[in-house]
């Protein structure tokens, strides 16, 4: 049974449910990840940007004899960004391969095109099944980035220790948990307005301006997810001269997640790249002693921060590409096939 599900007011066994598909998923497609964990799950599906919404589906197996509730075997979700809807679709393995993905996928474009939406788009990790599902829907690709891990326990510690401090003079580093302090949101926001070369997934769009980054970190915190700020501050003007973005999310708090780093044109070539990732990384280590891996993505052109990440030790991991869509031939693709 396929049927329009709200996280929030979900059952705890449902949650429960979904979390143990998304975990088969993992253990199926990406077994080196760390398996997620209940906690903040719900908030996780939920939580969503003011003017933003989320719709989601679940596939359930029917109850029991004894009527227990069926298991959530499949589940999408989409959401509905600005003029473009995101997708996720996780389908149990046991079940795969009996259209299931697909019937998913064409409730969620329905949706999509019926609230008159022209684009949709899917990130889809390399060397998984999803990336001949979603060919063989019709979609193309139209980005690739490479993930990358970082396991904490190969670290150089005092090589990063010293790379933390190789900074051109006129520059200071700060540590902020939590996120940056409110006096330095405006410079921040500034910092990300002027730069887009960020290593960061293409459909999660950065925060431009003050309000949309304090709306951003305030959906991180309800999502459960908590953001480490490193800064690099030009001392003559007060300028966000770098700054880079780490996130332990409680789903899985093993292993983080890198969001934006950048360098502001003008004070690039100073070695602020390498000094705000060592430094967070040194800060990490004891302000979360249970993370023992970092995972970044990064555009395969940008030679200058692969370089940096793997002087930090950085692997490469996986392709992870973003897949696209026009909704109405997508619609039509899968009202006339199959
Ligand atoms: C991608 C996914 C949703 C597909 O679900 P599914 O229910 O097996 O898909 P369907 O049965 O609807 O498949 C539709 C078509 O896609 C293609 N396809 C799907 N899986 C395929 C595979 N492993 N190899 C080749 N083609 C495949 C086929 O053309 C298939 O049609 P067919 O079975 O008639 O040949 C599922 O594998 C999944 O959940 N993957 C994980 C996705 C994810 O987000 N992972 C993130 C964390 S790893």
């Amino acid at each position: 049974m396929v049927r329009e599900w709200d996280p929030r007011t979900a059952s705890s066994a449902e949650i429960a449910s979904l979390l143990d598909t998304l975990n088969a998923v993992l253990a199926a497609d990406l077994p080196q990840d760390p398996p997620w964990r209940e906690s903040s799950l719900r908030e996780y599906l939920s939580e969503v940007m003011p003017g933003e919404r989320r719709i989601s589906w679940v596939a359930q197996a029917e109850p029991t004899a004894n009527g227990t509730p069926g298991q959530i075997l499949g589940h999408v979700h989409v959401l509905l960004l600005g003029d473009i809807g995101v997708l996720e679709v996780l389908v149990h393995p046991a079940v795969r391969r009996t259209g299931l993905g697909r019937t998913l996928v064409k409730l969620a474009a329905r949706r999509l095109r019926d609230e008159g939406f022209q684009s949709i788009g899917v990130e889809v990790v390399g060397d998984t099944p999803a990336v001949a599902f979603y060919e063989s829907l019709g979609f193309s690709r139209e980005y690739v980035e490479t993930r990358s891990v970082l396991d904490l326990n190969t670290v150089d510690w005092p090589a990063l220790a010293e790379m933390a401090t190789g900074i051109g003079a006129g520059y200071h580093l700060e540590f902020c948990p939590g996120g940056p302090p409110d006096d330095l949101i405006d410079a921040y926001a500034r910092t990300k307005a002027e730069v887009r070369d960020v290593d960061d997934g293409e459909l999660r769009p950065s925060s431009y301006d003050p309000q949309r980054l304090r709306d951003s970190l305030d959906t991180l915190h309800r999502r459960g997810m908590k953001p480490y700020i490193v800064l690099a501050l030009h001392e003559q003007t007060g300028e966000v001269a770098g700054l880079t973005e780490v996130v332990v999310p409680a789903q899985h708090p093993t292993r983080a997640d890198q969001y934006d780093t950048i360098v502001v044109q003008d004070h690039r070539g100073y070695g602020i790249d390498r000094a705000i990732k060592a430094r967070m990384l040194l800060e990490l280590r004891s302000a979360e002693p249970a993370l023992s891996e970092v995972q970044t993505w990064n555009a395969q052109a940008n030679e200058a921060m692969l370089k940096v990440n793997a002087e930090l030790g950085y692997r490469p991991d996986r392709e992870w590409c973003e897949y696209g869509a026009d909704v109405a031939e997508l619609v039509h693709r899968l009202d006339t096939t199959h």
